[in-house]
């Protein structure tokens, strides 16, 4: 099979991208594997004719805003991303009018529609930078009230909170950081921000995947717990073989992002089947959000 999907990617110029939460056998044929941010960047840039999109659906949706000309697919249909779901364009234009000096600013973990509502995205590695880029005192941030929360120790704006979470990492407790540092004392503990405030707060590392990996890979520490998706353990093992990675807590796993198989992958390449299709008025909308994103220097 990944041989299959190696000679027919050449024959398409097709390209593989996925996330660091995908399978490790997904990681181990992609041409690129990142966090949200680098994900979009590799998908506006690339100059293949293919994408498939190794993640959840707002991922594979993001890199058809940004590429519109090129034929991206997702292999599983249905791999969605819950949080995405807790926050509708309609919110957004009820929030507008409770708080008309804001900027809305939405997470990519987010629907099309509201990403073309809101005034700019962000993903978590660069949530902080972008809500300090703008000229507003006040900022409407959705949906994940644990990154929004985060942010707003980072900044002197008013944060206004939405309701959403990640469903995944707002589970972990306080009780699985002392647990984690009463079976590994000493190690320190590196976590995702849409782990819950206290959570963040009794960590002593919080980034995106990407951030966590580099963390990790740049100290001279040995041991580290991690609080995120267990995905990233394929990344950080490959590439700090001398080093070892601790579970901050059990079952630490997205369903929408282990749905990926190799054979849909396989019948991506052969049949074209799950291509994502826009709105082309909606497209234009969400892809300024976007791209205001990424000319934040
Ligand atoms: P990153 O932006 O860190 O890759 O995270 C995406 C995500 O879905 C985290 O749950
Ligand atoms: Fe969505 Fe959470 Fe899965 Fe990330 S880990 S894709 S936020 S459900």
């Amino acid at each position: 099979m990944v041989e299959k999907i190696g000679k027919l990617k050449k024959e398409k110029n097709a390209v593989i991208l996925a996330h660091f939460y995908q399978p490790d056998e997904i990681q181990a044929i992609a041409d690129f594997v990142g966090d949200s941010l680098d994900l979009s960047r590799k998908a506006a840039a690339c100059d293949a004719d293919i994408i498939i999109f190794c993640g959840v659906h707002f991922m594979a949706g993001s890199a058809k805003i940004l590429s519109p000309d090129k034929t991206v697919m997702i292999p599983e249909k249905s791999a969605g991303c819950p949080m995405a779901d807790m926050v509708t364009a309609e919110d957004i234009k009820a929030l507008r009018k409770e708080h008309p000096d804001a900027a809305v600013v939405a997470y990519v973990n987010s629907s099309v529609e509201v990403k073309a509502e809101c005034d700019i995205c962000c993903t978590s590695s660069n949530a902080i930078k972008i809500v300090n880029s703008l000229p507003n005192d006040e900022i409407v941030f959705v949906p994940d009230k644990n990154l929004g929360s985060y942010v707003a120790q980072f900044t002197d704006k008013k944060v206004i909170l939405f309701s959403g979470y990640c469903p995944v990492h707002d589970r972990i407790t306080l009780e699985d950081v002392e647990k984690a540092r009463a079976a590994y004392p000493g190690v320190e503990i590196l976590v995702h921000p849409e782990c819950p405030a206290e959570v963040v707060a009794a960590a002593d590392f919080a980034g995106s995947t990407a951030q966590i990996i580099d963390y990790a890979t740049a100290s001279d520490k040995k041991e580290f717990i991690i609080g995120t998706e267990r995905g990233v353990l394929y990344p950080l093992e490959k590439k700090n073989p001398d080093k070892k990675f601790y579970m901050l807590a059990e079952n630490f796993t997205c369903g929408g992002m282990k749905k990926t198989k190799l054979s849909d992958i396989l019948e991506c390449l052969e049949t074209s089947k799950n291509e994502i299709i826009i709105d082309e008025e909606i497209r234009k909308k969400a892809e300024k959000s976007l791209i205001r994103m990424l000319e934040v220097k």
